[in-house]
């Protein structure tokens, strides 16, 4: 049984990082196009810098650690191995502390730097801006987040869609369904794969209609069940 998860935020709420769509639309203080856009970041380079060496600090405090519903989808992976692949908008590193292998972080990964000289993705636990010297490379003012911004493609784009095109079950967990192309991944899933759709949300998302089957409620009470549901 081939099996593409696509995850979002709200797997990692209960690990206590703040969803980007709270109910004060702001995420952690700020409107998300300041912090989250190359025009935010040639408007005022170190707001961003500072946001994301504070996200990456908060990330690697010792309370912030994987919750049940990362561990069920590292266990579905266990069982599934190549047949498996999880695709996650998140940031964050906790699937991969999880345990999950077969993991595309598309919207980039908070514990790395991206250099725009030499190209590199020099993994990255401190703080940094634009004063820092790439370990590579040696330049300075070159480094930013190795995260995509609003306006930026994703990556890892093609082996994504091959992979919808190819399987059994879809299902996205703990997503708003606001944001593309991960919200249209469901169609992909079930129009060039007939695959069997599913939606774990805490509660309906933008995109619900598009899923045969709906599951509300808390990630780390539904996911472990639909992970043993399912095999
Ligand atoms: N369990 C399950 N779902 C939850 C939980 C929980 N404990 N807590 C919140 N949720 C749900 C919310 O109801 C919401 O629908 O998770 C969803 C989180 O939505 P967003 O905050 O919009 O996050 P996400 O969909 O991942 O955002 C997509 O937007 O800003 C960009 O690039 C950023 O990757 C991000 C993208």
């Amino acid at each position: 049984m081939r099996v593409v998860v696509l995850t979002g935020a709200g797997i990692s709420a209960e690990s206590g990082i703040r969803t980007f769509r709270g109910s004060d639309g702001l995420w952690e203080g700020h409107h998300i196009e300041d912090v989250a856009s190359p025009d935010g970041f040639r408007r005022d380079p170190d707001t961003v810098y500072r946001f994301y060496n504070d996200r990456r600090r908060q990330l690697l405090q010792p309370e912030i650690q994987p919750n049940a519903a990362h561990l069920a989808l590292a266990r579905l992976e266990e069982k599934l191995g190549d047949d498996f692949l999880l695709v996650t908008q998140n940031i964050d590193d906790l699937h991969k502390r999880a345990g999950s292998l077969r993991l595309l972080p598309m919207h980039g990964e908070l514990r790395r730097a991206r250099c725009s000289a030499c190209l590199g993705l020099p993994d990255w636990d401190g703080d940094f801006d634009e004063k820092t010297k790439c370990p590579a490379c040696g330049k300075s003012g070159h480094l930013r987040p190795h995260v995509v911004w609003f306006g930026e493609m994703p990556l890892y784009m093609e082996d994504i869609y091959t992979a919808l095109a190819q399987c059994e079950v879809f299902a996205a967990i703990g997503t708003s369904g606001n944001v593309y192309p991960a919200a249209g991944f469901v169609d992909v899933a079930r129009r060039q794969a007939g695959a069997r759709s599913f939606e774990l949300n805490l509660e309906k998302s933008l995109v619900h209609n598009a899923f045969e089957e709906g599951r509300y409620g808390k990630a780390t009470e539904i996911v472990p069940k639909w992970v043993d549901d399912i095999l």
